[in-house]
């Protein structure tokens, strides 16, 4: 490991260096928006087999690089992908996201849950993310990504997504005893895989608690912050080089509170000006973000001029720009393309700041 100016830019933004132009990629870069990734689809029509077989999981993370050199890679994968190895069994159903057959509501399954040992139930990871460092070499940065605590709480609790989180509300604010050992117990288990995918080649993680924005603040500082802080405290203690990132989904209340964390990025979705957040998460933090993903939908002038007054907002260091949120599904493919080639002919120059 180490620091080297080598580095691609995406990994030196992370760690708040000046550069003279921000790093880009786009969350779900690869997914339904690309014909390329349908035509793959129907040739794999199931989720686990397209993100754990190598091939394909590789084939697929390469998609956007081929089509659009992002400065960041991303492994396809999924939150949920290392929950069979906790003994939770799941799939993912098209359309509707996770599905777990069997939703975890008491002290027993919590009692038999497995500690994970990524080499022995996500070898596959260990297979994608060799061979997309050794594809992209220092062109661009490859990141890994895992689910935060209370987010595969959610799922493991409710069974599958929600719009009102009303079973996992009805233990945190109940009898919250089964919860906070179950979130201890994904805490130690995300922490390993983190650390599993970094030795795997991963140069940047991001950690996604997309349903912590659920909660109120006060209930944020109980049930998410204090996990989040676990694991980015255990794969800090022994990788202390590698950028951590976390989202959360409609984080504006919360800003400061993610400052907390642990995380050296924070991505900040588009309900914040960018000069704001800044202002909020202080200049230790580095940036991520923070496009409403809705733009790509609007003209070229629109999207080039929602491009630069994020980057002016931003700064010169410490930022990569991105969405605020996933790239959605029915986005013109010729606006991302749009996206990446605008961002990428940007320099400090043109961007006035
Ligand atoms: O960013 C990337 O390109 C990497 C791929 C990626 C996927 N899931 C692939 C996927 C990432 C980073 C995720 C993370 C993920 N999965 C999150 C956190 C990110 C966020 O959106 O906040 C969450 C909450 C999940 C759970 C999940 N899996 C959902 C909500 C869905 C979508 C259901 C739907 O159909 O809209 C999935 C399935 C899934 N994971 C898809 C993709 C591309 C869509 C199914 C498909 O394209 O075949």
């Amino acid at each position: 490991m180490g620091i080297s100016s080598n580095d691609p830019d995406l990994l030196k933004a992370a760690r708040g260096e000046v550069l003279n132009r921000p790093p880009v990629w786009m969350m779900r870069q690869a997914g339904r928006y690309m014909k390329a990734y349908r035509d793959l689809r129907e040739k794999y029509p199931s989720f686990r087999d397209r993100s754990e077989i190598p091939e394909v999981a590789i084939e697929i993370s390469l998609q956007p690089w081929k089509a659009f050199q992002p400065d960041g890679v991303i492994l396809f994968s999924d939150i949920v992908t290392p929950l069979p190895g906790l003994g939770i069994e799941m799939d993912i159903a098209e359309g509707k996201g996770p599905i777990i057959y069997s939703p975890i509501r008491t002290q027993q399954q919590v009692d038999n849950l497995l500690p994970l040992e990524p080499s022995k139930s996500l070898p596959f990871i260990k297979t994608i993310l060799q061979a997309l460092r050794q594809f992209v070499g220092n062109k661009s940065t490859v990141l890994g990504f895992v689910g935060a605590p209370w987010t595969l709480a959610a799922y493991a609790v409710e069974g599958k997504g929600s719009k009102t989180y009303s079973v996992i509300k009805g233990m945190a604010f109940s009898d919250p005893t089964i919860l906070h050992q179950l979130l201890e117990k994904f805490s130690t288990a995300i922490a390993t895989y983190v650390r599993y995918q970094i030795d795997c080649g991963a140069q940047v993680v991001q950690m996604f608690d997309s349903w912590a924005g659920q909660l109120s603040p006060q209930d944020y500082d109980t049930f998410a912050l204090p996990y989040q802080q676990k694991v980015f405290q255990q794969v800090k203690e022994t990788h202390p080089d590698t950028p951590l990132i976390l989202l959360v989904s409609g984080s504006a209340g919360v800003l400061e509170r993610m400052a907390k964390s642990g995380a050296d990025v924070v991505t900040v979705d588009w309900t914040v000006d960018m000069a704001q957040a800044r202002a909020r998460l202080g200049n230790h933090i580095k940036v991520q973000g923070n496009l409403d993903p809705g733009v790509l939908f609007g003209s070229k002038e629109f999207i080039r001029d929602r491009i630069l007054d994020t980057v002016r907002k931003a700064g010169n260091w410490g930022h990569i720009l991105n969405l605020g949120h996933g790239v959605l599904p029915e986005t013109p493919e010729e606006n991302v393309a749009f996206f990446f080639e605008t961002a990428k002919q940007l320099n400090s120059a043109a961007v006035e700041r």
